[in-house]
Order: C-alpha cells, then structure tokens, then sequence
C-alpha cells in the first residue's frame, strides 16, 4: 500500500516530506525513509513510523529543496531497515519510492544479476530501480526517457518517484493501479500518493491517469508522456480539502473524532437529497440512470472489509423495500471466480478510499462485460470514483483512522435513500411508508447525537470486558451485518478474536465457545424477530456468557435479561443498522485504549489496500 510524497521547489523539502508522510501513515508504518538531494543524495530509512525516521536523523532536518519520503506496507521482504524505501541504484546515483508491486521482479531481478547488478534488500522496488539505471547506461539516455522504457517491461501495479543526483533540479514520477495525485503551487510541485501532503500549499491537482510519466523540472515546469511516448495535457482541477479536515481537532484519536463526526457527516451524505416535508429524495448520480435502475434485473454490490458489511445491509435494503434482487460480492472473489454479469445488470461499487485494488479490479471486469457501474464512494477523484459510469460520493471528509466508521455511516445514508427512492418509483412502498422513511432518515443525525452522549455507560461495559480473549457478536435480518462489523471493528483495532453470526445460526457450531468468560453482544432492536432474540439471549444465559444486548429504548424484557444493556432510539427498522453500528464502535475504540493498543494505526493493517 505505502505512502508517498516528492517535493520540487524552492522551500526546504525535508518537513514538507516529513509532515505529508505522517498525513499518508494511514497507508501503512512498517517502515519510513526520505532521500534529498544536497550536492550529495541524503537518504536515511528505517522500521517503524515517521517519528521513528526523525530520530534517526540526528543531525536535524536534511538541507535541500528536491526530496522523496515514504511510507512502507511491506509486500515484499520484511519490514526492516534494509527493505524500508527509498532504493538506491547500483551506483547511487538514483534513488526510488515506491507503491504497489512489480510481479514480474523475480525474472528481472535474474536478468540484472546476470549483468553483474548486486541487490541488497528483498524488495521487488529495488529491482526496478536497478532496472531504470541499466536501461538508462546502455542507450545514455535522460531519466524520463529510461524510465519510460523500462515501465515497458514490467508488470504490475506502482506509483514511482525517482530523484537522479546528477539532475538535481528533476524529479520523474508514474502510475500504474497505484495513485499519484500532482500538485502544482506557486513555484513548486508536489506529488503524493492522495492530495493530503499537498493541500497547505495548493488547490491546485492533477490525478495522474494508468501508464503516465511525469517529468518535473524546477526550471522548465512540467511535462506528462503516457508509456507509449504520447504527450498529455491534463486538466488542472481544484481540490476541495481543509487542513483542519486532517488534525484530530482535539480529541485524543482520529478514530474517536471521526466516531463523534458521525451527526454531521450523516447529515452531508444526505444534505440536497432529501426533503421529508416535501416528500422528495433524490441522488444526482441515480437520477441520469434511473431507467436502469428501476429496470434492473438483478443488482450486485461488490466491495471488501467494512464497506462489504454495507453492501450486505443494502441487499437486505433492496430486496425489501425495492423488490429488486440483490447479491453481494466480495470484491476479491467476484474478480476471479468467472461471474455471469449480463447488461442489465447494476452492479453498485462501495469503497472509503476509491482505491481499494480488488474493488476496482471487479468494477473493471464488469465494465468489460457491458453492466452499468454506479460507485459509492468518499474519496473525490479517486480511481473508482472515476472508473464507474456514474455514483453517488458519500461526503464524510477524509477518514483517517485505519478502522473505518463514519464512512460506513455515510455509506448506509446513501444505500438507504436508494433503496427508499427505488421503492416508491418502483410502487412497492406507499406514499405513507415512503414518506416516514424520508422523515425518520432526517432524524438519524440527531438521533445518533443521542447515542453518542451514551459514551461513558458503554466506556464502563468496555472495561469489564477488556481482558476477554474472544466476543461473539449476533444479529439478525438487518443486523446481522452490523454484528460482522462490531466484530470486525473489536478484531482490527484490540485484536481480540471476535466473530459475528446470524442469531440463529449460533446453535449450529459457536454456541460450543460461549463460557463465562465470553462477552456476547447481541443487536437486539428487531421489531419483528423480538420473541426469537429472546429466546437466542437465554440460550447464551444458559452457558454463562456474558450478554451485551443493544436495545430499543424502553425494552425492559431485554434489559432484565442481559448484564449489560445499551438503549438505542426506536427507529424503523430498515434504518435501524445507522444507530446500531454507533455503540459497537464506541465499544471497540474504548476496549481498544484500555488494551494499549494503537487505535488508528492497527499492525498488519492499512487503510488504504492497493494490492491485491
Ligand atoms: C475497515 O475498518 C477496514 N480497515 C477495511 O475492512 C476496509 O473497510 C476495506 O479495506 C475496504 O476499504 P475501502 O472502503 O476503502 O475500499
Ligand atoms: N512492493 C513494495 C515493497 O514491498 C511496495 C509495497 C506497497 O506499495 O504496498 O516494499
């Protein structure tokens, strides 16, 4: 996955590196490294996180106005010193950052050896580096030049930038599958792997398009080739991001700020989409296809992680209130497994980031066979963004905390207006129905409000059960996917072990786990399954688990029945997972904190998955 920023101007490029590779650590920390160019090519690396690199230059900040950082989710070769980018040339003279991978490094890396180049760490980045510097000492050519040739031979995925010693005004730059946003400011030049690095200085943005080099020279400006020598004039668009979008703002984790953003962003999802005294809701994106919509025989969701738990909670959506057949998709399993996809099908895209390597391989394969693309999607101008044929962004600002929340939030919003919207022009609600659905979609950001001043109640559950090794987390019909995700957002960030089952299915295998000494939570808001969850509350009382039961206020059967209870607002059912979700999460984050562990920099984890 891996972070990465250049710099090109007249200021000093070390804190302007700095500073952007703690924006893009949301990427991956295995490790960090920056090169300068000074006279000499300063580069220093390391394991661990941007501060970690800070320490290791000693003798303060590096001095110089061109530089490379980045920041590593390692794919090949562990994560340590010798593998953390930058990679030097054989001789020295080219330095490389790198994101993606190069599949075809280990044939390369045969061929360079057999040339006499000598490799020092286990990374397929540094193969290509050695690459550029053979191709570019056997013709003499200029680094653009050498660099566009040996992109020929590669396969893969890469956003690349390379700093050349002996042309200490240039930086050269390429995407392909891998993003690489360009920044233009007032005499100087930023490219990175998102704009984050870039928006104190400019507004200013190009989104580099697959197979394009960018050549960036202090003096003569810049200039961008695709792979097959073609000249490119991209637009320059402008960027709509404030730095205070970035900062945590005063609360202690990024997660935490993004958990208590929830009312507002709720509301952005919807803002200029709905009007419930009007009687109106309406998506621009859906509104141009909207024959394809209301005539689709079949609609597939595909994503991956928590937006894969949205998607499910739109299957359920769909079918019940539109009556249009829905499935849902792991992005990864789509991609490979040969689907039929015919014409009239949609097939709805989710993803946070838009970046997600296997959630735009399957929008990819599915435009190759003619069905209609509609993306979800939070990050403007990214590559899914701009890949589907049409969509609706979900508005939540940038999400940077690994564990994702307000986007899964954001992205119901909009799941649900769709569905509420298809059902009423496909004439399967009615206008009542239609319109107290419009009215209690209003109400969600207040009511999510009310949730969240329940914070310190669900801090005090999550200290009792903080030492547990494994949770159970059940749900059913629209909840079920809101316990896969309680129990998703519990695993990534303390790294209990914590599963989610349908209710029901409990009795068929993880009923066998439940002991005094496992906290079940179960969502037990259902209206029209309340007898049922009752009765699956028992049977984990029978073997001593610990019960955690989300409640509809006022449900004092349940709240006699479970150890601990948290009250939810009573809402309609379909909109039930919006007020739902928000406990689990405050639940998670809390246990998370008192277990020591680093909230939104879970290990192992990115937030950003650019490969496959
Ligand atoms: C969420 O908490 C996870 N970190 C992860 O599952 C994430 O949802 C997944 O990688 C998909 O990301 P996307 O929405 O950016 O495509
Ligand atoms: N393949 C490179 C490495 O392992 C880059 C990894 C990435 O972008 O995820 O260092």
């Amino acid at each position: 996955m891996c972070g990465i920023v250049a710099y090109v101007g007249e200021k000093e490029a070390y804190p302007i590196i700095i500073e952007g590779l703690k924006r893009l650590e949301y990427r991956g920390y295995d490790s960090a490294g920056i090169s300068v160019i000074n006279g000499d090519l300063a580069t220093f690396k390391c394991k661990g996180k941007v501060s970690d690199l800070e320490a290791v230059i000693l003798d303060g900040p590096l001095h110089g106005n061109v530089g490379i950082g980045h920041t590593r989710w390692a794919t090949h070769g562990v994560p340590n010193d010798v593998n953390a980018h930058p990679h030097l040339s054989g001789d020295g003279n080219l330095s490389i950052i790198h994101n993606g991978i190069i599949e075809n490094y280990a044939p390369l890396k045969q061929a360079l050896e057999n040339l006499g180049h000598v490799f020092k760490s286990d990374t397929d980045t540094e193969v290509l580096i050695h690459l550029i510097e053979e191709v570019k000492k056997e013709d003499n050519l200029s680094l653009e030049e050498a660099t566009r040739r040996a992109l020929q031979k590669v396969v893969g995925a890469y956003a690349i930038v390379i700093l050349d010693k002996e042309n200490p005004h240039k930086i050269v730059g390429a995407k392909k599958s891998s993003p690489l946003v360009f920044g233009i400011g007032d005499g100087e030049y930023f490219l990175a792997s998102d704009a984050s690095p870039m928006v104190k200085y400019t507004d200013k943005v190009i989104y580099l398009k697959d197979e394009e080099i960018i050549t960036i020279d202090l003096n003569e400006g810049y200039e961008i080739r695709t792979i097959e020598n073609e000249i490119k004039k991209p637009k320059v668009l402008q960027i709509d991001l404030k730095i205070e979008e970035l900062e945590k703002g005063g609360y202690e984790h990024f997660m935490l700020k993004e958990i208590y953003q929830q009312p507002i962003t709720i509301a952005e999802s919807m803002r200029g989409r709905i009007n419930a005294a009007e009687g109106w809701g309406k998506l621009g994106g859906m509104e141009l296809h909207m024959n394809r919509f209301l005539n689709a025989k079949r609609i597939v969701l595909t994503a991956c992680g928590t937006s894969w738990h949205a998607a499910m909670i739109a299957e359920y959506l769909f079918e019940d209130l539109a009556r249009i057949p829905t499935e849902v998709e792991y992005a990864s399993e789509f991609r490979y497994r040969n689907p039929i996809i015919s014409p009239d099908d949609v097939i709805i895209a989710l993803s946070q980031s838009g970046e997600t390597a296997d959630t735009l391989a399957a929008v990819k394969l599915a435009k190759s066979k003619g069905a209609f693309i509609y993306g979800i999607v939070n990050n403007v101008g990214s590559t899914i963004a701009r890949t589907t044929d049409s969509g609706s962004y979900i508005h939540a600002g940038p999400e940077i905390g690994v564990a994702s929340t307000k986007a899964f939030t954001s992205q119901l919003t909009v799941l649900t207006l769709m569905a509420i919207i298809l059902g009423y022009q496909k004439g399967k609600i009615s206008e009542d129905y239609y319109r107290q659905l419009l009215a209690e979609m209003e109400s969600v950001p207040t009511l999510v409000s009310k949730i969240l001043a329940k914070a310190d109640q669900i801090k005090y559950i999550a200290g009792e059960v903080r030492n547990a090794s494994n949770a159970l987390y059940l749900g059913r019909g629209y909840n079920f996917p809101i316990a896969l995700e309680g129990a998703l957002k519990l695993k990534e960030i303390s790294y209990i072990h914590a599963e989610g089952y349908p209710a029901a299915e409990m009795k068929h295998g993880p009923i066998a786990l439940i002991d005094m000494y496992m906290p079940v939570v179960i969502i037990a808001t259902n209206k029209s399954a309340h007898e049922k969850i009752i009765s699956n509350i028992q049977e984990v009382k029978a073997r001593k688990g610990i019960v955690i039961a989300v409640i509809t206020e006022g449900d004092q059967t349940i709240k006699e029945m479970a150890d601990f209870s948290i009250e939810i607002p009573n809402i309609a059912e379909p909109l039930s997972p919006l007020l739902a979700v928000i406990p689990l999460q405050i639940l998670s984050y809390h246990i998370a904190v008192m277990r020591g562990c680093h909230v939104d920099q879970p290990r192992n984890l990115a937030k950003s998955v650019t490969v496959e």
